[in-house]
């Protein structure tokens, strides 16, 4: 049984193969219309979500099957006390595949030791985002070209925004790739995400200075300060405004520089930087729809192929 917890849980050749899946998804998607016909995909959103779980729900429903689910952990037994655990053993008596956001770092990795069919994680706490991974490789790869041979400016909360430890962990598996993460000093990179950039031997590079991470950016990636994720207000409105990326500083940046932004944003990119052709975050979010197409696919295969629904308990 596959899961995907972790950018880590794929390999670059699963990962370049979901890429191309995609590709071929957006040239063709007449030829995929009915691929999971009979198949159910479950959202579990135990946390608030537009894109991730409505580009789930889109995803199945554009390959022919059904979506069930909740979009809050209000509407869901959790609030009686349930577990993770427990949810998850139930749900996969119902869907094929299940695809589950969580508050808490490590629920879906908890969700997969339990679960009958494929558990894909739309974000656990401040950890990690997969799919969100997968789609900013879709999006840098569709322009670009390439994922190898990149310098990736990270900009925003690199401590609560798990949008970026995922990304971070994934493109660490490709070659001559540089990293400029800008932040304040409050909220940088975690260690662990350091440790591992040192023990791959990665050039990266601090700084609190955003104009000088863009001007050597072929990618900038903005993010959101996470105020769900701060104990204390104050701080979070003292840093919240920390990098606003505005059409001034975009004249510093490189001309075939792209900008992403995993979305939400709250005010971190001014709206008239939208109508620059560098700013990439909404065909980023959908891409997002492709890319977890091929992933549905995918894991469908790998679970067993389209003749027969997931065990029951
Ligand atoms: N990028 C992302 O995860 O957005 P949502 O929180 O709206 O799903």
């Amino acid at each position: 049984m596959k899961h995907v917890i972790s950018p880590l849980d794929l390999t670059v050749e699963e990962i370049d193969r979901l890429l191309a899946l995609a590709d071929d998804i957006i040239d063709h998607p007449q030829a995929y219309a009915h691929k999971c016909a009979g198949k159910k995909l479950a959202t579990l959103f135990f946390e608030p979500s537009t894109r991730t779980r409505l580009s789930f729900e889109a995803a199945m429903l554009e390959l022919g099957g059904s979506v069930l689910g909740f979009s809050s952990a209000s509407s869901s037994s959790a609030t009686k006390g349930e577990s993770v655990a427990d949810t998850v053993r139930i749900v996969g008596n119902y869907a094929d595949v299940i695809a589950m956001r969580h508050p808490k770092e490590g629920a879906a990795g908890v969700g997969a030791l339990f679960a009958k069919c494929p558990i894909i994680n739309a974000g656990d706490g401040g950890h990690q985002h997969p799919t969100q991974t997968l789609t900013d490789l879709l999006t840098i790869h569709r322009h670009k070209g390439r994922l190898n041979g990149l310098t990736l400016c990270l900009c925003g909360d690199l401590k609560f925004g798990r949008t970026v430890h995922s990304l971070v962990r994934a493109m660490m598996r490709y070659q001559d790739v540089r990293f400029i993460l800008v932040s304040p000093d409050e909220l940088r990179m975690p260690t662990y995400i350091l440790d591992e950039l040192d023990a791959g031997g990665f050039a990266y590079e601090e700084t609190d200075s955003l104009e000088k991470g863009l001007a050597q950016a072929d990618v900038l990636y903005m993010t959101r300060v996470q105020q769900e994720r701060f104990a204390n207000r104050e701080d979070y409105l003292r840093l919240r405004d920390s990098y606003i990326l505005d059409g001034e500083k975009m004249k510093l940046a490189p001309a075939e520089m792209i900008v992403l932004h995993p979305l939400p944003r709250v005010n971190e990119i001014a709206p008239e930087v939208d109508d620059d052709p560098r700013a990439l975050y909404f065909e980023q979010a959908l891409c997002g729809k492709y890319i977890r197409m091929a992933l549905i696919l995918t894991l469908l295969e790998q679970a067993g192929g389209f003749e027969k629904p997931c065990a029951a308990q």
